[in-house]
């Protein structure tokens, strides 16, 4: 069992603090050995009117338990005076909870600048404001922990709530960055999406759901990660009901798709959309590393030396070479993985290439047929292609033996291809099984 997180002496900031999970953060935190700025501008959910009294009970509250806490009646959007009361009280800002929030849910339809405008002061301008104010001193003192509350509703999107959607993803875009920034001075920040019972959600869930979605059971996720032990950073937790899950982009593997237009596009949706081969970038350089490997992925195999028109050695059909073409080779390599492959190869890739190679004027087109049978390959036109690739003869040879790169040829129009693009690339991978 790990030992009690502790958190004497730790200034913590919580927005929103006078009622629903605010007020049950606030009170644990105390608890802990927290000093706490219990900041509530005391509205009604849809962001109208004020009352200090919200504030005020919450910090009776925990000064009634024998903890320290002060009370702030300011908007988040003077986030400067909230900090400042921080300073003037304790000192200092350790832990900085932005979970003020508002709701003005209508369809997008009929929404007004005013419902737009208070969702984005109290979400995404008073986090802001708040983080900004604070984010210096926690330099300085090489120490903070942030919080930003976000919600379901902006990762996933939700009718009616356009306004508060984009706030609570824009929320988790400043979590990101901030958690860039602040890694050098020991400055963490998490993105949460929580579910809860309270004002906010006791209209829309059942009495007994709500019974099952205690805030207090969202607390112990947030003390986590304010902890002074934990580094996380830069991630985004689900969480409610003693559940909590970390949540992360997934990107398929893409295709690239030289001379793009939207009718390739159209051809090549299935790749687009293809996640069987993921990858789970996490920062912009990770993320343009998608393009850089399709750009940079070379196809590696290497051939033998060209030799004279001679009969297909140990492959099954007629001969694929045709005089004075050094692809010639390349077939005859296709042709003897066909001969002991071509079944596995025709449920793997099932398409049919036709392979049109130009030499000083002229032109000789292979077919590979990976789509019936065992297999086939033959010198011209045979039956109907699913993909037209197109090269010089040296280049296809040099594409084809890794000397060249098949995407930079793409892009330098050495390469063309008409048809299925994901078919074309699956090419390569015959070659590179190949063991030329
Ligand atoms: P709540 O309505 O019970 O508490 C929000 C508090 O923020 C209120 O006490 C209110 O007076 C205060 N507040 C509003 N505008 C303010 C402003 N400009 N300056 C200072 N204080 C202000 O709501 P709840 O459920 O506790 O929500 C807390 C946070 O969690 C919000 O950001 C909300 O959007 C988010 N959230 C809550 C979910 C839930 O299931 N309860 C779901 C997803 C997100």
């Amino acid at each position: 069992m790990s030992a009690e997180l502790s958190y004497k002496d730790r200034v913590v900031i919580i927005t929103g603090a006078g009622g629903g999970l605010g007020r049950v953060y606030a009170l644990e935190f105390a608890k802990r050995g927290a000093k706490v700025v219990v900041n509530d501008l005391g509205t009604a959910s849809s962001g109208e009117g004020a009352d200090v009294k919200a504030a005020d009970k919450v910090v009776n509250e925990i000064k009634a338990a024998g903890g320290v806490a002060v009370a702030n009646y300011d908007s988040v959007e003077d986030g400067e005076k909230i900090v400042a009361t921080a300073l003037n009280a304790f000192g200092r800002v350790d832990v900085l909870i932005n979970n003020a929030g508002i709701l003005r849910d209508v369809s997008f339809g009929k929404m007004t600048d005013s419902d737009w405008d208070l969702v984005y002061r109290v979400h995404c301008k008073g986090a802001y404001k708040l983080t900004r104010a604070a984010w210096n001193h926690m330099r300085d003192n090489k120490y903070g922990r942030i919080i930003m509350t976000s919600s379901a509703a902006g990762l996933y999107g939700n009718f009616g709530q356009g306004n508060y959607s984009s706030m609570k993803m824009a929320l988790v875009g400043l979590s990101n960055t901030l958690a860039q920034e602040g890694k050098s001075r020991n400055i963490t920040c998490n993105a949460i999406a929580p579910i809860a019972a309270s004002r906010m959600t006791e209209t829309v869930m059942p009495p007994d759901l709500l019974a099952l979605m205690k805030p207090e059971f969202v607390v112990p996720l947030v003390l986590y990660l304010c902890h002074e032990s934990t580094t996380e950073t830069g991630s985004i937790f689900e969480v409610g009901a003693g559940w909590v899950s970390k949540l992360r982009l997934q990107r398929g593997a893409g295709v690239l798709i030289p001379d793009i237009t939207a009718e390739k596009v159209k051809e090549n949706w299935a790749a687009v959309e293809d996640f069987s081969n993921p990858t789970y970038p996490t920062t912009p350089t990770e993320s343009f590393s998608g393009i850089m490997t399709a750009l940079n992925n070379p196809v590696k195999v290497s051939i033998a030396p060209v030799k004279a028109a001679a009969p297909a050695a140990a492959a099954a059909g007629a001969s694929v070479v045709v005089a004075g073409y050094k692809a010639s080779n390349v077939f005859e390599t296709i042709q003897k993985t066909i001969g002991s492959n071509g079944a596995e190869l025709v449920k793997k890739i099932n398409g049919v290439y036709f392979i049109k190679v130009t030499q000083g004027g002229k032109s000789q087109t292979w077919t590979i047929n990976l789509k019936t049978g065992n297999g086939a390959i033959s010198i011209g036109e045979v039956g109907k292609q699913d993909v037209t690739i197109t090269a010089a003869d040296e280049d296809f040879v040099d594409i084809m033996t890794g000397k060249l790169n098949a995407q930079t040829a793409f892009m330098k129009g050495k390469l063309k291809i008409n048809g299925n693009m994901g078919l074309a690339t699956k090419l390569g991978n015959i070659m590179q099984k190949s063991k030329l």
